[in-house]
């Protein structure tokens, strides 16, 4: 064979063969940045659809095995996520919530309209969640009603919770069955000003803001740090105007920021059975993440450069075509959203001296959620998924990481990031590296480096699946879960191929 021949033929054989391109993640172990706040990891529970009444509250009468009227089958799951956070009763609901409504003998209370339109009991009230925060191991992020409520009865409600004794509120609390004060970790003052809880201007909300929080009094040190609601999106108007007017004074200003696969709300895209085209449009899109948090991060750095008010994301996560939904905004979820939720605490990882709260919208049933539930049958979702594995990753301290050489992923005239990684330092003294590969047909394979060791191997877990849409139903609800993954260093080089559309975190062997 000429040699002009079989340089041909090697040309040809190079063009057919698959590409997997060889990225390089650095790491230093020896200049660790802020730890990763466990509260990155908080959850939303709010009365919405089927999110707390029959996806997590079914009544002790209930045929459900349940503990005090909580899912045994749910709480069960939630207790793997080391869930650090609820954030309860709402959202929207939280500005027509009346807590004195949820008091008292349950069969006594007045019922209520959910949100979402369901006629709801009032059966989980203060006592009702303070327990499930217990059973989980939580802490409570409780938000206050502004939009329908006054000064009067949102501080009743924090005297309530928080008081000591020797006041009536808890001597009141004492005759409903508890005697000592709960801790509430975060309290909310109002939701979504700017829309649903009051319309109205954030210089508006400023002086509301002060002239509530000054009355939420709480014994010394059971007072919970407030947090202020802010805008949406990447509108920082409402991040400046509070972080002026309220610092000093909040622990945190909230942005809400969803993930719609088409940009566009009036047409959002389905849950399942989308085109390729969708799955790079979530991802493209949820990665705006990292954008918005620098825009607002900009702004605080302003008026807070000693970084004392947090950027609380306290509603995010993907929300899909909602019409035919079996209850208010109930939606499947697929690989594509365990995707998304690693895509995110990534980032969230990145900025972790600002971002020190999130919690995802929401907990159970509602948006993208970590269980769904159907009557008596329960699913973990890929979501959930991703949360158990990134578990270690609470309270970690981030270690700092640079990609080379990393690779792309394009389709039509969108280009997004290959890979998306993470590191840290965890609580059980190992290093954890976090890895997406956000193409949906190409494996990658990365050399991971870590300065001054020479790694022995990585062991793990993965997340992948054939198709895109990927998920657990009722009927087969095994069909997506992780799987064990381990890599050995060969010629003192670890090299880890990770699937294409694929979450994996793994502990270093140093
Ligand atoms: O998470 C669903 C809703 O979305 C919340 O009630 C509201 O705050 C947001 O607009």
């Amino acid at each position: 064979m000429s040699v002009v021949k079989s340089g041909v033929l090697a040309l040809a054989m190079l063009a057919s063969a698959p590409v997997f391109a060889a990225v390089t993640i650095n790491i230093d172990p020896a200049k660790p940045g802020p730890v990763i706040n466990k509260y990155v990891y908080g959850q939303f529970a709010e009365h919405l659809g089927t999110g707390v009444y029959e996806g997590m509250y079914v009544g002790a009468k209930s045929n459900i095995p349940n503990t005090r009227g909580w899912r045994n089958d749910v709480v069960g799951a939630l207790k793997q996520l080391h869930v650090p956070l609820v954030r309860w009763p709402g959202g929207c609901f939280a500005d027509v919530y009346h807590w004195r409504d949820g008091i008292g003998p349950q069969d006594q209370r007045p019922s209520n309209v959910n949100g979402g339109n369901v006629d709801a009991i009032n059966a989980v009230g203060t006592h009702e969640f303070f327990d499930l925060i217990d059973m989980l191991g939580a802490d409570a992020y409780v938000n206050g009603n502004v939009g329908t409520g006054s000064v009067q009865e949102m501080s009743d409600w924090v005297e309530y919770m928080t008081a000591d004794g020797g006041s009536p509120l808890a001597r009141l609390r004492a005759q409903n069955g508890r005697d000592k004060p709960w801790k509430v970790a975060f309290f909310g003052i109002g939701n979504e000003l700017w829309g649903c809880g009051g319309n109205v201007k954030p210089e508006y909300y400023a002086n509301l803001y002060r002239n509530y929080e000054n009355f939420l009094r709480a014994p010394g040190q059971s007072k919970p740090k407030m947090i202020a609601s802010g805008g949406s999106g990447f509108d920082t108007t409402w991040t400046d105007v509070l972080s002026k007017e309220l610092k000093g004074r909040t622990a945190g200003i909230s942005v809400h920021q969803y993930t719609v696969p088409t940009g566009n709300w009036e047409v959002k895209g389905e849950a399942l059975g989308f085109k390729e085209a969708e799955w790079i449009s979530t991802l493209a899109n949820t990665m705006k993440m990292d954008q918005l948090i620098n825009d607002h991060g900009a702004v605080l750095d302003k008026h807070d450069p000693e970084k004392k008010i947090g950027l609380m994301v306290d509603e995010w996560g993907t929300w899909y075509e909602e019409k035919g939904a079996r209850s208010a905004l109930f939606q499947q979820n697929s690989l594509r959203d365990a995707l998304v939720a690693a895509l995110n605490f990534n980032i969230f990882h990145q900025h972790a001296e600002r971002v020190t709260l999130t919690t995802i919208a929401q907990m159970v049933n509602v948006l993208q959620a970590m269980i769904l539930t159907e009557k008596e049958k329960m699913v973990l979702t890929p979501t959930y998924y991703t949360f158990q594995m990134y578990v270690p990753f609470q309270d970690a301290k981030s270690l700092p990481l640079t990609i080379k050489d990393n690779t792309s992923y394009t389709l039509g005239a969108t280009t997004i990031a290959g890979v998306s990684a993470t590191a840290a330092r965890a609580k059980d003294g190992k290093l954890y590296l976090a890895l997406v590969n956000t193409d949906p047909h190409q494996p990658v394979d990365v050399a991971v480096d870590v300065a001054g060791t020479k790694v022995k191997g990585a062991a793990g877990n993965v997340l992948t699946a054939a198709a895109m849409d990927a998920h657990n139903s009722f009927q087969n609800p095994q069909a997506i879960k992780p799987a064990a993954f381990s890599a050995r260093a060969a010629g003192g080089k670890l090299s880890i191929k990770v699937p294409a559309k694929a979450v994996m975190v793994v502990a270093l062997e140093e």
